[in-house]
């Protein structure tokens, strides 16, 4: 393992304004992005959707550190024939993959879910660091329900997650590692804090276990959130103060950085929240996003699979970008969301 060139790629990841793009919708979850935009889900479509975002030579180049990927996309090439991961490194920005495959019922656990990908995952790595992949992510998926999370399926994530990143490190790739507790519920923020403390720490230990080395991996968490159903949600500083207490407890310093899912919050709240938790500073870590739909709803719904709205595609995706550019700096303001709408 080259630690050193691991620390370089983990810190270029989350470099000051930079995040990182989760384009790495498999093509189930794009088949629902693009049914609601009412868009017929083909490879070319996938393709030329992409492309656009890729194309957004502003954004790319200014606000995104790095894209991921999923397996169609690292392979496809634009309508040019020039591959697509040109495009993303042409844009100064660097390729990533996703590298699970999903998740499975987890045996013995009712509603819980087991991630899956692991068997010949070494030699899939090989591949796509050949492709341009520098660094990965594997997602791990918690639920907060009755009597869940158990401790079987936290720890069997966690394992896995350690299994996955080992592996990576080996491949000399990054890996992101992505412990999700979902929103989906009707649960307060508090016993949001409590489940996502517990996972973190027992994916820390894990990683502990098989000699990850922490400078060379960044950590992909949800925030301390309240459930999407619950009534009274917290505040936006409410959010931000319990997410970094329960970060502060839980990575250590040696993460280069800490790149935030969106997990189901509007385009705004993601970037609020993300604003509101650098606007409290001294943290030992580096906070930016790695959304998925906050940074590309608005896109894709400007896009719509119209080749005359590219411009508009790109240019809404500029603006969630630059937004959350400024909130990984503690810079953003709402009015400034006002002024585009304007
Ligand atoms: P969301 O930001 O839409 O949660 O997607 C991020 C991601 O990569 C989920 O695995």
């Amino acid at each position: 393992m080259n630690l050193a060139e691991l620390n370089r790629i983990a810190n270029a990841m989350v470099a000051p304004g930079k995040g990182i793009l989760a384009a790495d919708e498999s093509s189930g979850t794009i088949k629902k992005r693009f049914d609601a935009i009412k868009v017929e889900s083909t490879e070319d479509n996938r393709r030329d959707y992409r492309e656009m975002l890729f194309r957004s030579r502003e954004a790319m180049s200014k606000y995104i550190s790095g894209v991921i990927l999923y397996d169609e996309t690292i392979w496809q090439k634009a309508k040019d024939g020039t591959p697509l991961v040109k495009l993303i490194e042409q844009a100064g920005a660097i390729p990533g993959i996703k590298v699970d495959e999903g998740t499975q019922p987890l045996p013995n656990c009712p509603g819980e879910l087991i991630t899956v990908g692991l068997d010949k995952l070494a030699e899939r790595l090989k591949k796509y660091y050949e492709q341009g992949a520098r660094f990965a992510k594997w997602r791990a998926v918690i639920d907060i329900g009755k009597g869940i999370p158990s401790y079987a399926a936290v720890h069997t994530n966690a394992h896995a997650l350690a299994r996955y990143a080992a592996l990576c490190q080996q491949a000399e790739i990054v890996p992101i590692v992505e412990p999700e507790v979902l929103m989906d519920g009707d649960h307060g923020i508090d016993q949001c804090f409590e489940v996502t403390e517990f996972v973190l720490k027992e994916t820390f230990q894990e990683l502990y276990y098989q000699k990850v080395a922490l400078e060379g991996m960044i950590l992909k968490p949800n925030m301390a959130i309240s459930g999407k159903k619950a009534q009274n949600r917290a505040s936006v500083e409410e959010v931000a103060e319990k997410t970094v207490r329960l970060l502060k407890g839980c990575v250590p310093p040696a993460v280069p950085g800490i790149a935030f899912l969106s997990g189901g919050q509007s385009d705004e709240e993601a970037t609020a929240h993300l604003d509101a938790m650098n606007r409290i500073g001294g943290l030992p870590w580096k906070l930016t996003f790695s959304y998925g739909r906050a940074l590309q709803a608005a896109p894709q719904k400007a896009w719509s699979g119209k080749t005359e709205n590219t411009a508009a595609g790109q240019q809404a995706f500029t603006h969630r970008a630059q937004m959350n550019s400024l909130a990984s700096k503690g810079e953003w303001k709402a009015d400034l969301e006002k002024k585009k709408a304007a």
